[in-house]
């Protein structure tokens, strides 16, 4: 096959060399995107009189006609045509003749690879928020409903105050609300059109690149033309939001993954997202959340392979980043996954109340709210801490609870503590005292849930 550039060759290309160095094999993911620039670029030429009417509309019908070539699955791919760009022009020049050797006028695959890549990703990120805003808005529904659960909150994983599962739902939620405005940012910087960089330094042609943008919906075009053809910075970013997801994901898996063991027993996943052990005829394991925390490592990875592959790259392009598309693809492809698969799972956890109860029964979760309770009664809080520590120590040798204690023995530790104080030692009377911005009273969970509601509606 004849290659578009051969002309200044005298020896074949060796035929490992032309599939090691080809992209065609994943870049053709990109072929929607590369008929769209191509159709934007040849109507900019069109509208600067580099091309006839004719010509333009010779160009455009052959490109529309690939694309269903494409998606019929009737294209020939070529791995001696190299890359998607390639593929296409030498097919529309089978197809239309002298006419499709124009398209690549004022043009270079440099350029035209950027452009491809930010209309791909503009695409996805515009899916990706959807999703986001899905998964978010299933969280909010679950937490709604569980405002009033009651379940131990921990910090080093040991029992520490009661809040309501509700609560804990929301934290989840305005982690991802940031990792959706994250992406709203990281769309801006995307959505800039490198193309008029041609190869590296611009063109000859009187181009119109605002035309160009206009009719391919970029925001602005790229300020500088080496920079447009080599930045591949908004890649990185991206992998960057998405390592972030992920990493939030993990989390999240992890705590599901405790939570339906048997030694928790706070929730039971839906059989539907569960698998059995060959062997163990019992199980039931949470592949779901495991496997998003497993695929959490993969784009960590990709993100430092993006970093990587920019690292001291002169400028301007280099063949180098012909390697930002499978880790960019297969962020995109897991994160997705990942996402859907958390807002299917969601709704269909079963919500062991309680065991939840139970558990924030034990381990003295409300020694806070009774030494804030001696605060009240003008003890300084170092005191009152000393006091109910000493009082927990009572309480683990005679293995009981606070609220067991009678209130004689109570006031042996401080002559403060009258009758009131058995309703602060609830979880019910602790979690309700948290009544303020950002706290775990059942009132504020659905004061948050009200904000987050309208947070999603404009982001
Ligand atoms: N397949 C190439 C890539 O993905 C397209 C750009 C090639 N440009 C070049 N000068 N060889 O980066």
């Amino acid at each position: 096959m004849n290659k578009l550039w051969s002309g200044r060759f005298t020896v074949p290309t060796d035929a490992f060399v032309e599939t090691f160095t080809a992209s065609v094999e994943f870049d053709q993911r990109l072929y929607s995107f590369d008929i769209m620039g191509s159709i934007a670029h040849a109507q900019m030429l069109a509208h600067i009189g580099v091309l006839t009417e004719q010509e333009l509309t010779e160009i455009v019908t052959g490109l529309n006609d690939i694309k269903q070539e494409i998606e019929q699955g009737k294209f020939n791919w070529s791995i001696a045509l190299e890359d998607v760009h390639m593929n296409i022009e030498a097919r529309l020049t089978e197809k239309i003749g002298i006419t499709g050797k124009k398209l690549h006028t004022g043009r270079s695959r440099n350029d035209q690879v950027a452009t491809d890549i930010r209309l791909y990703l503009r695409h996805e990120i515009d899916f990706i928020q959807q999703y986001l805003t899905q998964l978010i808005s299933v969280l909010i529904a679950v937490a709604e409903r569980e405002a009033e659960t009651i379940m131990p909150g921990f910090t080093h994983l040991q029992s520490a105050q009661p809040i309501t599962f509700g609560h804990h739902l929301l934290a989840w939620c305005e982690m991802l609300l940031r990792d959706k405005s994250r992406l709203q940012d990281c769309r801006q910087r995307v959505n800039i059109m490198p193309l008029g960089a041609a190869a590296l330094a611009g063109t000859t042609y009187p181009i119109d690149r605002h035309y160009t943008a206009n009719l391919l919906d970029f925001t602005e075009v790229a300020g500088n033309s080496l920079d447009a053809v080599s930045d591949r910075d908004f890649v990185i970013e991206f992998a960057n939001f998405a390592a972030l997801v992920m990493m939030h994901l993990s989390r999240f898996s992890e705590e599901l993954i405790l939570w339906s063991s048997a030694q928790f027993h706070f929730i039971e996943l839906s059989d539907a997202f569960c698998t059995g052990s060959s062997i163990m005829p019992q199980k039931k394991n949470p592949d779901v959340p495991e496997l998003v925390r497993g695929k959490t490592g993969r784009i960590y990875g990709h993100l430092i392979s993006l970093l990587t592959l920019m690292k001291s790259q002169p400028l301007a392009y280099n063949k180098d980043n012909q390697e930002d598309k499978e880790p960019l693809f297969d962020t995109i492809d897991n994160l997705k996954a990942c996402l859907r698969a958390f807002t299917d799972m969601m709704p269909g956890i079963k919500v062991q109340r309680e065991s939840m109860y139970k558990a924030a029964q034990l381990g003295f979760m409300t020694a806070t709210d009774l030494a804030d309770y001696l605060v009240r009664k003008d003890v300084t809080f170092r005191d009152a801490h000393e006091i109910v520590g000493k009082t927990v120590r009572h309480c683990i040798e005679s293995n009981c609870q606070l609220e067991d204690l009678k209130l004689e023995i109570l006031q042996t530790f401080s002559a403060v503590i009258e009758k009131d104080v058995y309703k602060i030692l609830t979880l019910e009377g602790s979690v309700n005292a948290r009544c303020h911005v950002g706290g775990t009273a059942p009132s504020q969970v659905r004061i948050a849930i009200k904000r987050l509601r309208e947070q999603l509606e404009i982001l």
